[in-house]
């Protein structure tokens, strides 16, 4: 079924490998050609029944693969400069030169972001055709149960023992655990003595608590342009009100940075002019102040956000002041998330791996020499648009180039 060899059982060839990766994602399948076209024999192991799952649900089933924007500050990091050497080695264009090698057509949709015009499971068949060619053995169904490093790392499975020099963890996060995800990675980092940074779900819906709920439970499917601010970060994008929360790129993007019990400010006028009702108000001031704010925000968000009482009054009868203090609510609705919808629906996991112990160059372990840690198992957290998914390919790049 795979382009690349396939290993089921544990012959007396297949014991020992110079290079084994945990994790047939993104960042382990880079890693793995890597380290082949080096000429290291690889070995890669997953619990899956199929390699890359993630790669094949993400942009809506179009991969977003990178995005041109891509540099250091586009990631969270405890260590925020740890991600800029592998980012600077391993670019946005050298992975579109790989794709256009293999003829797989993509465009840029906003924002830097690049997507596969048709599925994203040609990202996947080029990895494993690149695996192939570069002689990596992939063995999936594979449960591990455990790893030590008596001399070499002996990494045991439900199909025996196998033997390695380097140590790949690229087994991701926590996110979405129903795809197989499990903190495996962290678990054996800290089992080497390595520091992990603890994870959390990120790119993820807010939920409300009731009193918040209250005011926006009738306004579920509705978005609208805001700047959300978590304390020193923004974003400005769209917001999405859902049936247990706030949804929504704006969001999703926030939700990284937020720690529980930290409020977020979201000016829902942001792309209105300011001040915008006083002029308003000087041009039209027997509207209604509900068919002014129906130009402003969508008319349900008008019913949720303004008192009944008010709305229905002409613009011009309102004081000045009275308008001004509306739209300076309107502009800094500050509210704390009572949490967020969890691991379910993180697109990613926040923290991991602590890479104040890693080489920000090749991703060693500084401590347990032929240890290495890449991807999503690492504590380094892009944007979302395809940041992920460049940090996963340019970090496994960097580990495959060393192990
Ligand atoms: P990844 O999670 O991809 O791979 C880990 C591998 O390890 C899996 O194959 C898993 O089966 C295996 N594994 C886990 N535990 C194991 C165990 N105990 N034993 C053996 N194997 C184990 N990013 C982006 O840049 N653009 C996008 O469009 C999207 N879209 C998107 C959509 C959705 C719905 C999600 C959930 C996520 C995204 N992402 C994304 C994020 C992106 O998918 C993610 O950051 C990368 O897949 C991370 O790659 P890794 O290789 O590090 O982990």
């Amino acid at each position: 079924m795979y382009a690349c060899g396939m290993d089921r059982g544990v012959g007396p060839r297949a014991h020992s490998h110079d290079v084994i990766v945990l994790g047939a994602g993104a960042a382990g399948l880079m890693a793995a050609i890597t380290a082949g076209q080096r000429g290291r024999s690889v070995l890669v192991l997953d619990h899956a029944d199929e390699p890359g799952k993630k790669i094949l649900i993400s942009g809506g089933g179009r991969c977003n693969f990178t995005n041109l924007e891509t540099s250091a500050d586009r990631f969270f990091s405890a260590n925020p400069h740890f991600a800029k050497s592998a980012l600077s080695r391993y670019t946005p264009h050298d992975f579109i030169a790989l794709i256009e090698r293999h003829d797989i057509a993509w465009h840029e949709k906003t924002l830097g972001q690049l997507f596969c015009d048709g599925s994203a499971r040609a990202i996947v068949a080029m990895l494993l055709a690149e695996a192939a060619a570069a002689h990596v053995t992939l063995r999936l169904d594979c449960r591990i149960t455990d790893v030590a490093r008596p001399d070499r790392f002996h990494i045991e499975t439900d199909a025996g023992t196998v033997i390695a020099h380097s140590l790949i963890l690229a087994t991701g996060g926590l996110s979405i655990p129903k795809l197989g995800a499990t903190g495996l990675a962290h678990d054996i980092a800290r089992r080497f003595g390595l520091a992990v940074v603890p994870p959390r779900p990120a790119l993820v819906p807010f939920t409300l608590a009731p009193n918040d709920l209250a005011r926006t439970q009738n306004l579920a499917g509705v978005a609208q342009p805001v700047l959300a601010r978590c304390g020193g970060t923004a974003f400005r994008e769209a917001m999405l009100f859902t049936h247990r929360g706030l949804s929504g790129p704006a969001i999703l993007q926030l939700s990284t940075a937020w720690h529980e019990a930290a409020p977020i400010t979201l000016d829902l006028l942001d792309r209105a002019d300011h001040p915008a009702l006083r002029p308003r108000k000087r041009a039209r001031p027997r509207a209604a102040l509900r068919t002014i704010m129906a130009d402003l925000m969508p008319a349900r968000m008008v019913d949720a956000f303004i008192p009944a009482n008010l709305a229905a009054q002409p613009i011009g009868t309102l004081p000045d002041h009275t308008l001004d203090a509306l739209e300076s609510a309107l502009k800094s609705w500050t509210l704390t998330p009572a949490g967020t919808e969890g691991y379910a629906k993180a697109e990613v996991t926040a923290g991991g791996i602590d890479t104040r112990g890693l080489s920000s160059r090749t991703m060693a372990a500084s401590a347990v020499p032929g240890l290495y840690a890449i991807g999503e198992a690492v504590d380094v957290t892009g944007w979302l648009g395809g940041y992920n998914f460049q940090w996963a390919w340019a970090s496994g790049w960097c580990a495959g180039q060393h192990a």
